[in-house]
Parts: C-alpha cells; structure tokens; sequence
C-alpha cells in the first residue's frame, strides 16, 4: 500500500515534470521569465574541463577481475585470509600486519617488519585502489592483484610458509575447507594457494576509496577544493607533475625512472636495488619504479620505495628537483601538497571476520 502510494507520487511528479518541460516548450520564442543564462548549469571552469581529461574517479563498486567472478562468499574468504596470520609461518604476521585498513592500507614502516623480525628492503605500498594499478609492486613483476597475492605468503621475509604449506596449513582448519567450497563451487579440492590468491584478489579490489574532495570536483562539484587546492592543482599540472601521476590512481600506470633530472641520492635510491630492471633486464629500466599512486597518500607516510621521508613536502620537493628539473618554491611545494589533501577518500568499512578456529590437528607455529 505504501508502496502503491510512493510510486503513485513519484509518477505524479514525473508527469509534473514533464508537463513542465513541455509547457517551455510550448513557450519556446516568446521570451518570456529571465535569460535563459542565469537558469542553465554553468559551463565548467576550465581547470575542471582540463582536470577531467588527465584523471578519473574512483568509482563506488568495485571493478570485475577477469576470471574471478566476485560471489559474496568468495568476496567473504578473501576477507579471512586477508586477516588470517595463520597464513604466516609463524601464525603472527598477515597481510593486515602490513597493510593495515586503518592506516591507509600500509604499516607506517620504512620498510615493513616479516618473519623473525627481518626487515624487507622496500615500503610497504598501500592497498587501497591497488586493483586499478597496471601491475603491482614497486617493479611491476607480478601482473595484477591475483598473481601478487602469491608473493607475500610465500616470501622467506614477510610470512615465509613454504609453498605447500598454505594449502595444508588451510586443510588443517575445518572451516576454511566449507569456506573454499562455498566460494569456488564444484571444485573437487578447493582448498589451493591459486584459489587464496583468486579470493584475496577479489576482496583487495572492493578496497576502494571513493568520494574524496578531488573526485567530488572532478564530478562537477566546483567547491570540492579550496582555493589553495585549485592552485596546487593548476601547479600539479603546469609543473608537469601529470606526466607521471595521472589517471585513476593519479599514479599506477607506468614506470618512471627515479632521478630523471638528477640523483635523489643514495638514501633515496641505494644503489643496490635497480626496480623495474629486476624484471626487465633492459638497461633503460635500471632505477625505474612504478610510479605509485598518490590516493590517499597523507595516510601513507613515509614515501617512496625505502620509505626514508616522512613528510610530504619534503616528498614533493624531491620530486621536483629529481624528476622536474625545477626546484619549487615553498608556495608551490604548500598548494601541491594541499591539492594532495583533497586525494584522501572515504575509507572502506571493514569489519573484522570470525575466523574459522583451529583445532587439534590443525598445523602448528614454527618458531
Ligand atoms: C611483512 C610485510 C608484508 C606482508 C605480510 C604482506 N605484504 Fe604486501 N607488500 C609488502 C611490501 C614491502 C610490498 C612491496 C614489495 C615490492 O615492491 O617489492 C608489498 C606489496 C603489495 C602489493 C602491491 C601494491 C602495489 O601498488 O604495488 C599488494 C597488492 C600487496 N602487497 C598485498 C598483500 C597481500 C594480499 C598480503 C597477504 C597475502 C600481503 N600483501 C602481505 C609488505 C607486506
Ligand atoms: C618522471 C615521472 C614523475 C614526475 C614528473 C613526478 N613524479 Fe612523483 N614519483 C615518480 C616515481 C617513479 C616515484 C617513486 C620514486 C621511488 O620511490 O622510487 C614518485 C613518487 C612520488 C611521491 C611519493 C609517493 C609514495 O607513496 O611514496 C610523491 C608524493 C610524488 N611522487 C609527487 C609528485 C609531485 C607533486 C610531482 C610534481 C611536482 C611529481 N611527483 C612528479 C614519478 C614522477
């Protein structure tokens, strides 16, 4: 009845509205009421129409992985895993430890702390909007979200469970063997490390931060940034900042050499780690990294593939002195990082999963 009532409503007032338009129309050539300018939608301001061809918004639902349909019960199990240190050799460390959803998707470390307290080499990127970059890591050598996912559990200085063990340490938990049935179905052994890596993928990529002020302006919403933020947007551009972080991540989408202009120094850029050539081989890729995101990124401190600087304008000048050539001024270093505030979003809501207990069977800690 309710319901009857509302639809009757919302039909009246579209007819309403309609009617409207159609009187207008009817009127059409007679001038009547103000200049049709005051009532038609501003045209938008040039910044905008420039903005809107270099970047994108995030969007509120996440995007579909190729041959991972997201079920909600996969969706579900990704979710454990993701929080499950079980996972780890140890059964202390899990992908939250370093990517912790209420730090911006990454742990605060220069370099993160794994198994047996060994520190890896390179910062923790974040998680958030990862599904939207090219390839992960700061090298690229895993191609996207599901093949990243096998590199963590596995690797000797973050969770170090040998190969074998996931899917055994997995078995030995009766619930996790319901869990996989549920969410590959018709599998005869569900319970795989290629299957963890399927339901991690499709719980990271419905980590999403929509709706920061930047995407509400890019939508149309002219007073989504301040004044000081339009500046540090027009100077994010002008400086050509946009050559490298641009798109739906405002970064994520290729690879950059670090020190373009000149060398951030070793502190910056040790020697020892060439990013992007690991993979390559090629010597134009020595000291290229992914270029990383900069959603998000005043949650994310400290910055860069070693994590050494902590605060972001400090950050942006590097940036400029390195890759632009041009060392800005501490007006333009303010208005970028104030344009930066505006990339900060709605952080996901994520509720903590019951995990399915251990029990007597189940594999034990090693040490
Ligand atoms: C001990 C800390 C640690 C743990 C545990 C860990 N990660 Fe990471 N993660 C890192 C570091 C460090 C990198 C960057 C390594 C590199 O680029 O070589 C990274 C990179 C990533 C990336 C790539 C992001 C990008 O933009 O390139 C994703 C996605 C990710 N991890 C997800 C996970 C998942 C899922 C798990 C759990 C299965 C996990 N991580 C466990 C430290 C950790
Ligand atoms: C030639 C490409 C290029 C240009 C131009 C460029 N960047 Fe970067 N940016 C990168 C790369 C590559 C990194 C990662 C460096 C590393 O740690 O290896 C980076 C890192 C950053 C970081 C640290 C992000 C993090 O999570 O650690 C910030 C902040 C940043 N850039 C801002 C800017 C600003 C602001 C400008 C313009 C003044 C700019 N960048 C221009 C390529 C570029």
């Amino acid at each position: 009845m309710k319901c009857l009532a509302l639809t009757i409503l919302v039909a009246s007032s579209l007819a309403l509205a309609a009617c409207e338009r159609q009187t207008t129309g009817s009127d059409a050539g007679t001038p009547v009421g103000p200049p049709a300018t005051t009532t038609a939608t501003p045209a938008p301001e040039p910044l905008l129409v420039t903005a809107r061809q270099l970047f994108t918004v995030i969007p509120d639902t996440p995007p579909e992985l190729p041959g991972n349909a997201a079920t909600p019960e996969k969706v579900a199990l990704g979710k454990m895993l993701y929080f499950d240190p079980r996972l780890a050799a140890s059964h202390a460390i899990s992908c939250s430890s370093c990517h912790n959803l209420g730090l911006g998707g990454t742990d605060n470390e220069e370099t993160s702390i794994g198994h047996r307290w060994q520190r890896g080499t390179r910062n923790a990127p974040t998680v958030l909007n990862a599904v939207f970059n090219t390839a992960q890591f700061w090298d690229g050598r895993a191609a996207d979200l599901e093949a990243q996912a096998g590199g963590p559990m596995v690797n000797p200085v973050e969770m170090a469970s040998p190969e074998v063990h996931v899917p055994e340490q997995l078995r030995g938990i009766p619930g996790y063997r319901d869990a996989f049935a549920r969410a590959f179905p018709g599998e005869a052994d569900a319970v795989t490390l290629a299957n963890a890596q399927k339901a991690l993928a499709v719980f990271e990529a419905s980590l999403l931060t929509p709706n920061a002020p930047f995407d509400r302006y890019l939508k149309g919403d002219a007073s989504a940034l301040s004044a000081h933020e339009k500046t540090g947007l027009s100077t994010f551009i002008d400086k050509g900042c946009i050559r490298c972080h641009n798109g739906i991540n405002i970064g994520g989408g290729m690879y950059a050499k670090f020190g373009v202009f000149a060398s951030p120094g070793a502190a910056l850029l040790p020697p020892g780690d060439k990013g992007r050539f690991t993979v390559t081989k090629v010597d134009s890729d020595a000291y290229s990294f992914k270029v990383p995101t900069l959603r998000n990124i005043t949650l994310t401190a400290p910055y860069f593939h070693t994590g050494t600087v902590w605060d972001l304008r400090q950050a942006v000048a590097v940036m400029g002195d390195a890759q632009l050539g041009s060392t800005l001024t501490d007006a333009e270093i303010d208005a970028l990082t104030a344009f930066m505030g505006s990339l900060t979003g709605t952080q996901p809501v994520v509720t903590l999963p019951i995990l399915p207990p251990s029990v007597a069977t189940t594999p034990r800690p090693a040490p």
